[in-house]
């Protein structure tokens, strides 16, 4: 039985609940009283059809039947699209460990790494439907669902990790914007932290030390931002917007010419290894909006959702801890590898790629991110 809503289609004198694909033939003669009385009990029956259609898909928790809960336990199932051993990956896993302790065994965690369940194309429609009920997607991911989310896209946004994690704490403007996003909220989706990445760079075949050396090539970005093709483009390059997991063979296969993003990222997806250069022009920052489906959350007893939020508050402190830690392990790795030039650019040269987007990518999505944030993180840079 499939979990649509029943379908009835009401000719006169004959009911069909398609749900159950039964049809109920009957021949009325006149239109008195047997009727109406048809009628009446054909309105019961289908209410009685619609509702327990609808608790039988879980419509009433919000989710998939297979959310748990009859006998006090539930299954959050966690999809991400990147490694285990990434700090997405490792959080993930603490998330895991502390949220399976802090319920005594009442929740489990499964995790789905490295795009094995949904990849990019598909997770944002899996959660709201309740097919998983936790991911982690970079900010730009959101785009089209709650645009806001763009902030963490704005180039150079930061200029240290100890900054960033400033500028995207819980308390601060843009901490404030993401947690208490109502597009996110209308989007079924309730956000419990913010997790870092780190900070991106360019990877190519060619060398890369000005935005004229990035002219014409065709450099993938995140799907869904905005900004990040704005500042592409704006750099002279061709912005190609295409999933995390298809990256590693759109690069062996000269689909793209390059990419930017993390040490980690490269190394754990092994872009490094069709990749001649990388140039560390820390330009950019990807970080992580980790999200729960709010119907399920919602529907859980509330010791248990003290023990989700608790973990995750939890789960973010040790992702703050080993991100960028993590990242230059990744970087290191890189080196040893021997197949890539790492080219560290001057603060000169860092400061070229600077200026031909910053005011200006920033102040033309300022409607989109919202002016009076923008002001205020140009203010924190003295922009
Ligand atoms: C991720 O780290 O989750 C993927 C980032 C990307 O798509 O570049």
């Amino acid at each position: 039985m499939g979990c649509g809503v029943a379908e009835v289609a009401g000719e006169e004198g004959s009911v069909c609940f398609g749900v159950f694909g039964v049809c109920g033939g009957g021949k009325t003669k006149g239109k008195g009283n047997g009727l109406k009385q048809f009628r009446l009990l054909s309105l019961l029956v289908v209410s009685l059809v619609a509702l327990l259609a609808l608790v039988g898909c879980g419509g009433l928790r919000g989710g998939g039947a297979d959310q748990g809960g009859e006998d006090g336990t539930y299954t959050i199932k966690l999809s991400h699209v990147v490694t285990a051993e990434t700090p997405k990956g490792a959080a993930s896993e603490k998330f895991k460990e502390l949220v399976e302790e802090k319920s005594d065994g009442n929740i489990t965690v499964e995790i789905y790494p490295n795009s094995s369940l949904y990849g990019d194309e598909d997770e944002m429609q899996a959660i709201q439907s309740g097919s998983v009920q936790m991911l982690a997607p970079a900010g730009a991911k959101f785009g089209t669902l709650a645009s806001q989310s763009q902030v963490l896209d704005l180039p150079f946004l930061a200029g240290s990790p100890e900054e960033i994690q400033e500028v995207v704490s819980k308390d601060s403007a843009i901490g404030q914007a993401i947690y208490e996003n109502e597009d996110l909220a209308a989007s079924n989706m309730k956000v419990l932290g913010l997790w870092d990445l780190g900070f991106k760079q360019f990877a190519s075949n060619t060398p890369i030390r000005s935005p004229e050396d990035l002219g014409g090539q065709k450099m993938r970005i995140q799907s869904g931002s905005d900004v990040l093709k704005d500042q592409t483009e704006t750099w002279g390059a061709s912005a190609t917007p295409m999933a995390f997991g298809e990256v590693f063979n759109a690069l062996q296969q000269g689909v793209i010419d390059g990419l930017e993003n993390t040490y980690a990222n490269f190394y754990s997806q092994k872009m490094h290894t069709v990749q001649k250069y990388i140039t560390e022009s820390n330009h950019g920052y990807i970080g992580y909006v980790l999200v729960i489906n709010e119907d399920f959350f919602n529907e859980l007893p509330s010791d248990l959702q003290q023990a989700v939020t608790e973990a995750a508050d939890e789960a973010t402190e040790y992702n703050r801890e080993i991100a960028f830690q993590k990242d230059q392990e990744a970087k290191k790795n890189i080196e040893d590898a021997g197949t890539t030039e790492i080219i560290e650019l001057s603060e000169g040269e860092r400061q070229a790629f600077k200026e031909t987007v910053v005011p200006a990518v920033w102040d033309r999505h300022a409607d989109v991110i919202g002016p009076e944030l923008v002001e205020e993180l140009k203010a924190k840079q003295g922009t």
